[in-house]
This record gives C-alpha cells, sequence and structure tokens, in this order.
C-alpha cells in the first residue's frame, strides 16, 4: 500500500474520501444526504461502523465513507483507530477502487497513524500462489492519499510504518506453504530482507550445531532432508555494552509430529509451527528498521519435524549443548527440544540481560485461551509485568501463568535428567517447566506460549484469515517502554 500526504484536497485526489466520525458527532461539512443518510442507518460512531455516500463536490461525484472511531468502555483510543482503519480496508480493498483519499479532519499525527496501521494491515493478503483470481477477487486498494494531515504526521507515520513492514515479514513467513519456508530459506528470506539495514546475520548449520553439542535440537532435525539452522540477528542500538535482550523462537518449519505422527485431519496448519521464529525475524525487522535505541538479539532455531527411517525414536535419550540429558518420550514434544539449545546458545554466546522466547508450543495452551491471550510464564514478576503492559496496549493480549518446583517435578526422568513431556495435566506448565531448566545463572526469562495466537481461523481487528503477525507490535512496544522509555 502506497501512503502519500497531501495538504488539500484537489482535482486529482480520489474519489472515495473517508472521514472519521467521533460518537454523535458527524464531521463538519458534510451535505444533507450524507447528515440525514447517517442518522437513518443508525450510524453512530462507534469504532469500525462504516456509513457509505455517494455525493457532488465540485462537478465530481464522491464516494464518501464515514467511519467511527469512537472507542468503546475500557477501550484505547489507539485501537478504536486502527479498527477504523481496518474496517475502511475491509470494505475497500477488493471494492475496485483503486485510491482512498483519507481526510485527516481533526486528527492528530498518531491518531492518522493508529488509521493507517489498521487500514495496511488489514489490507495485507498473500495471494503469490494464486493464479486464477477473478478480477472481483484481486486486492484493487492500492493507495492512501491522506488530505490536509497535521506537522508531525509524516515522521508518525514513518515510525509505525517500521513496524506494520515487520508484522506483513512475520505473516509472509508464517503464510508461505512448508514446502517454500524450510529452516535454509527461512534464513535466506531473512538474509534479503535485513540486507543493508546494519543488522548482523549469524547462521549456524548443522556441522556447527554437531559441534556446540546441540544434541536436542539436531535430534529434532534428523529424519528431514532439511537441514536445521540456528539463525541470530544482532542490533545494537543500544549504548555500547550494555547487555542485549535476546527474543528466541521456535522455527519448527513443518512439524508431523515425527514417529510419534499427528493425525491425518488438520496436518497442513503445522506450517505456522514456526510462528514463534516468524514473530522474532518481524520484530527484529521492525526494530532495526525504526533504529530501536536498544541492543537486541534475535534468535531462531529453525529445524523440520519428519518421520523417516532416520528419525528419533520415542525413548531416544539426547543430550542438549547445556549437558542435561533429555529422554525423548514423545517426538511431537519438539518444540521445546528446539528450544532448549538455541537458549543455551544464546546465553553462551550473547550473554544477555533477560530473555523472552516465543512458540507455538502446546495445544494445551489452545485448549486454555483459545484465540485471545497467549500464555506467558516468568521467571521474574517485573518481566512479566512489563510484557503484560506491552500486551495491553499493543493489543498482542498476554495471560499470566504459574510455574513451581511441584510442576517441575512431572518432568524427571528416569533414565535421564529430564523427559521432555509430562502427564497430560498442564501441558503447557510442564512445558514451560522444560524450558525454565535451560535458564542460566537466574537471568530473567519470560516464555510466550503463542500456539492459540500465530494463525487465525477468522477476519480480527486488524487481520483477515490466517496469519495473524502475533508478538511482534508486543516486543515492539516492550522495547519502546521498557529498553528505550
Ligand atoms: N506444535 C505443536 C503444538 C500445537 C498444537 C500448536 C496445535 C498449535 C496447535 C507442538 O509441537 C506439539 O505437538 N505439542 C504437543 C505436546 C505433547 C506431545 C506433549 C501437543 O500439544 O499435543
Ligand atoms: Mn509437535
Ligand atoms: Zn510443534
Amino acid at each position: 500500500m502506497k501512503i502519500t500526504f497531501r495538504t488539500a484536497a484537489d482535482a486529482s485526489t480520489p474519489r472515495l474520501v473517508a472521514r472519521a466520525a467521533e460518537p454523535d458527532k458527524l464531521p463538519a461539512g458534510l451535505g444533507a444526504a450524507a447528515i440525514e443518510g447517517a442518522a437513518i442507518s443508525r450510524f453512530s460512531g462507534k469504532a469500525g461502523q462504516l456509513f457509505e455516500s455517494f455525493g457532488e463536490r465540485g462537478g465530481r461525484v464522491e464516494r464518501l465513507a464515514l467511519v467511527g472511531v469512537g472507542a468503546d468502555k475500557d477501550d484505547a483510543r489507539q485501537a478504536a483507530l486502527e479498527r477504523a482503519g481496518a474496517a475502511l480496508a475491509a470494505r475497500y480493498m477488493t471494492s475496485g477502487e483503486t485510491a482512498l483519499a483519507l481526510d485527516a479532519g481533526d486528527l492528530g499525527p498518531r491518531e492518522i497513524a493508529a488509521v493507517l496501521t489498521g487500514l495496511v494491515l488489514r489490507a495485507w493478503r498473500y495471494d503469490i500462489h494464486r493464479t486464477r483470481l477473478k478480477a472481483e477477487q484481486k486486492v484493487s486498494l492500492a493507495e492512501v492519499v491522506v488530505i490536509g494531515a497535521p506537522a508531525g504526521t509524516e515522521p508518525a507515520w514513518a515510525e509505525q510504518a517500521a513496524v506494520v513492514e515487520g508484522v506483513k515479514f512475520t505473516r509472509e513467513l508464517v503464510a508461505e506453504p512448508p514446502n517454500v519456508i524450510y529452516p535454509e530459506t527461512f534464513v535466506e528470506r531473512c538474509q534479503e530482507r535485513f540486507a543493508g539495514t546494519g543488522a548482523t546475520l549469524t547462521v549456524l548449520g548443522e556441522d556447527e550445531m554437531q559441534a556446540l553439542g546441540m544434541g536436542a535440537l539436531l535430534g529434532v532435525s534428523q529424519g528431514s532432508v532439511r537441514p536445521a539452522r540456528m539463525l541470530a540477528i544482532r542490533w545494537d542500538g543500544g549504548a555500547p555494552g550494555d547487555k542485549p535482550t535476546a527474543f528466541i523462537g521456535k522455527g519448527v518449519t513443518f512439524d508431523t509430529g515425527g514417529i510419534s505422527i499427528k493425525p491425518a485431519a488438520g496436518m497442513e496448519e503445522m506450517k505456522w509451527d514456526m510462528g514463534g521464529a516468524g514473530a522474532v525475524a518481524g520484530a527484529m525487522l521492525a526494530l532495526v528498521k525504526r533504529k530501536a535505541k536498544a541492543n537486541l538479539i534475535g534468535v531462531c532455531g529453525l529445524v523440520e519435524n519428519m518421520p523417516d527411517g532416520n528419525a528419533q525414536r520415542p525413548g531416544d535419550v539426547v543430550v542438549t549443548m547445556s549437558g542435561q540429558t533429555v529422554e525423548v518420550i514423545n517426538t511431537d514434544a519438539e518444540g521445546r527440544l528446539v528450544l532448549c539449545d538455541a537458549m543455551t546458545w544464546a546465553q553462551k554466546e550473547f550473554a544477555p540481560a533477560r530473555m523472552i522466547d516465543l512458540a507455538t508450543l502446546t495445544g494445551a495452551m489452545v485448549i486454555s485461551l483459545g484465540h485471545e491471550h497467549a500464555g506467558i510464564f516468568a521467571n521474574d514478576d517485573a518481566l512479566a509485568d512489563q510484557l503484560l503492559a506491552a500486551g495491553r496496549t499493543s493489543g498482542d493480549k498476554l495471560w499470566r501463568f504459574p510455574l513451581s518446583p511441584a510442576y517441575d517435578k512431572l518432568i524427571d526422568s528416569e533414565i535421564a535428567d529430564i523427559k521432555n513431556v509430562g502427564p497430560r495435566w498442564g501441558g503447557s506448565i510442564t512445558a514451560a517447566q522444560f524450558l525454565q531448566r535451560f535458564v542460566e545463572n537466574g537471568t530473567p526469562w519470560a516464555h510466550l506460549d503463542i500456539a492459540g495466537m500465530a494463525w487465525a481461523d477468522k477476519p480480527g481487528a486488524v487481520w483477515g484469515k490466517g496469519a495473524t503477525g502475533y508478538g511482534v507490535r508486543l516486543l515492539d512496544r516492550f522495547v519502546r517502554d521498557v529498553l528505550e522509555g
């Protein structure tokens, strides 16, 4: 979507004009048809409500879209403005209109940036593999012209645009099929997108991971013909010498379950089992593009989990990079096996001040929280509170779960140090306990189980069906408020 800014409307501005309406207060200067039409259509200016009317101005037909920006109780102003932008996108993206004029009206720079954010995010679709779409199915809306925006709007949008770009990158990685995005191509896409940004990318191949002793991650990858990769994206935007914050993502580019194979129905969904790594890559892109004043590391553990003659077996014991041994009870509990070595490597290599991992880790999390919140587990209350707050302001909501020695005991193994699954009950918690065993020296750590959030079966606030980009705005908000604030 091309976004441009103009001081005033003229004959060349788009015929489709969107104007924001506050609750029960229409913008000034509307014609009688729009005023009366809005009233009899019960248009009240609630966020995301839309009323359309046609009128004539200066001899041209104008298509007027009134969009409500009134926040519900408890709803943040920014979220309401985003919903308004999203409503415009949902209505006009395939309408045949190619451009939309957004009349700034009384909105301020940050408010306009919020409307644009909702609009651009909601208009995102990934159609590159669909070669037979009819004209009326294709996205037509390609440009938004903002008219009469106050000074400061362009820089406000530029900063938001970086975040939007990060969200779109995450969605692209998540939406791509598993024969297109696998460990090597995930890395390649990142190399393309980070080229020239000032970020430093480090990639480990299997031999290097072998030499480092990453037996858990490599055990998962063993059944796949596609070699595993470890990717680190580094951004030094903070004070030199300040310990970095590490984001660590589960990047299982396809999860069949391995020998503990999953049922066929719905297995295609497991292409988005790299949603944690996708969020880390997208968040890093956003932060690098807006030149965040913080030292940051994004680590992605990338593997494919396949059944094969050479695949690991239930019962195998693997040695992790930390030296701890793991009995693999279920090869489908592979995410924790990938993350534990990624966490150990991140701590040894980068000595982070704090560590936040994101993973589509357990089906049990979807049972617990559905598709409204991701679960957060943390060994540090301050870090948990900071992330919970970032979740509320960014819209990427979180809900905290417990950790305790009693849960931890459930993953003691008879033959090794740890087993990779506990009993059925509390499955998300024992998965988090597993990860906690790989936190060194009490490093503040939070684990975000995003299994219910990476993908949506129906359109939401600022996304359509499919990849949501969950996590990018959360991490961006956390960096703004905690590391840069
Ligand atoms: N990637 C899955 C978790 C998942 C399932 C995410 C459904 C989203 C939707 C993970 O690797 C997995 O298979 N977990 C198992 C763990 C079990 C074997 C202890 C699960 O949740 O069933
Ligand atoms: Mn699995
Ligand atoms: Zn998985």
